[in-house]
Parts: C-alpha cells; structure tokens; sequence
C-alpha cells in the first residue's frame, strides 16, 4: 500500500544554495516523524515543499501514491496536508474561534465562500462551521477563551489554537514546524500528550519539526535528522540517539 507521504529524492536551491538535497523519506498513518538538525539544515523549506510553497528542482511528493509536487498551496491543502507555521500563523485581532474559521474556509469547498457574498444559504453554512468550530475548541480545552482575541492568549494558547485550525477539516496529514517554541515544559508535555492522540487515537500521519529534543524523543516513531540540507540519520529515537553523524550535525564534530 502506498505510504500517506511519501518524499523522494527531493532537491530544493535558492540560487546556489542547496536548502534541501535528495531527500527521501515516508510518513504512515497515526505515525509520528520528526525532522530534526541544526538551524538553516532545510527543514521549513522540506515543509514549503511539500505543502506547495517552494516548487522542487528534482524529486517528487507523493500523497496516498498521487503526486502533489506541482500543485498549488490551496490544492495541498484541500487534498489533505495541513500545517502549522514556525512563527506562529494566528491573526492577532481576530478571536480564537474565527482564527479556526480560517482555517475551515480556506479548505472548504466554494459553499463555504459563499459566506463572502452572504447569501442565505451560506449563513446556514456559517452557523454549521461555527458550531464546528466552537466544538474543536471545546476538544482541546480551549473552550473558555473561544471568543478571545488571539494577540491577547498565552504563547500556549495560541500555538493550541493553531493546530486546532488546522485540524479543522480533519486532514490525514499534519505538518507542524516547532510547536513547541517559547512554551515551558509543562505546556510542552501537554503538547506531547495532544500530538500523541491525534495519532494514536485519529490516525493522522505528523511530520514534526521541532528543536526541543526530549519531546521528539518521547513521542516520535522516526526521527529524521538533517544537515545542510542532507539526510544524515534516519531511525528509531534510541537509533538517532546512538548515531554519530547525529553529533557531528550537532556539534560539528565527532
Ligand atoms: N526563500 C528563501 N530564499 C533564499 N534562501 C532561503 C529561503 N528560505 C530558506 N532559505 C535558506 O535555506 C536554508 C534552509 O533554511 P530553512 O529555513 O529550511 O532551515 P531550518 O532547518 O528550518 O532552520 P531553523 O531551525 O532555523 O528553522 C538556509 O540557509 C536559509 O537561509
Ligand atoms: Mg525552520
């Protein structure tokens, strides 16, 4: 059976620059990846690929076996990889629940764009997607500070909130790039906690980017690491844990 993401020999260049070189790798349903390496090793730019932001120079991506590499973001999206961005996507002035709305709208067939022109119809669209909302909110605890603005939720809530909007449509494939960033550990294992769920529990396939290591550690299946852009360690956490090229990304030596 063909794998829910499979990436193969993928090369992306900024001018000279190779940011991602022949990369291969492969998420499962309900599997945790992360991708982890030194700042600047290509992992965000592996992700602008995959979810159609960087067109590649060579390789290709595949969903459930189709190729995505040349379609839009919007098309990614809608045929089921969503993400969250390493600097934190939310827009401040709306509330937590219109940002999850966001997220529904963006994928959501043009039904939902009739919103936009407020047709009668789509306000009954608008109530479902709400209520919706309201109710993935309430999931992840988040219920209290539905009608928050976003600028004024904890770094916590606001990186809850985002994976909520982009869980939104129920995709199989869920990218998240650095979740974890800012948040104390407490905060962090109760992210670890949601992740693991999503997985265990809902079968989404996550490729997660994140430099906080006992968190990779303790919920990944794989742990990918990269280096200027390469592969170099690819395996269990307690394997990447014994690799040496693993050090030598990290410290620049053996
Ligand atoms: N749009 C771009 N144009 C030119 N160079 C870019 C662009 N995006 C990324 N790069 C370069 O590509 C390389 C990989 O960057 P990338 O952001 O993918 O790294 P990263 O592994 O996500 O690092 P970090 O851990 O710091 O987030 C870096 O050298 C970066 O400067
Ligand atoms: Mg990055």
């Amino acid at each position: 059976m063909a794998a829910l993401l499979e990436v193969s020999d993928v090369t992306v260049r900024f001018g000279g620059l190779i940011a991602v070189n022949e990369v291969s790798l492969r998420v499962g349903a309900g599997e945790i990846c992360a991708l982890i390496g030194p700042n600047g090793a290509g992992k965000t730019t592996l992700f602008n690929a995959i979810a159609g932001y960087v067109p590649l120079n060579a390789g290709r991506i595949l969903l459930r076996g189709t190729p995505i590499q040349d379609l839009a973001p919007h098309r990614i999206a809608a045929g089921g990889v969503r993400r969250t961005f390493q600097n934190g996507g939310l827009f401040g002035h709306l509330t937590a629940l219109e940002n999850v709305l966001v997220g529904l709208h963006t994928q959501v067939d043009s039904a939902f764009f009739g919103i936009v022109l407020g047709s009668r119809r789509s306000g009954v669209a608008e109530a479902t997607a709400s209520g919706h909302a309201r109710k993935l909110l309430d999931l992840m605890d988040l219920g209290d500070i539905a009608d928050q603005p976003a600028h004024a939720l904890s770094g916590g809530q606001q990186r809850m909130v985002e994976i909520v909007r982009a869980l939104a449509t129920d995709p199989p494939l869920l990218l998240l790039d650095e979740p974890a960033v800012g948040l104390a550990p407490p905060m962090r294992e109760q992210l670890g906690g949601v992740i693991r769920n999503l997985a265990r529990e809902r079968g989404i396939g996550i490729l997660l980017i994140e430099h906080a290591i006992e968190l990779v550690m303790s919920i990944s299946d794989r742990v990918i690491v990269l280096n200027y852009g390469r592969k170099v360690a690819d395996g269990s956490p307690d394997e990447v844990r014994a690799d040496r090229s693993v050090l030598e990304a990290y410290l620049g030596h053996a």
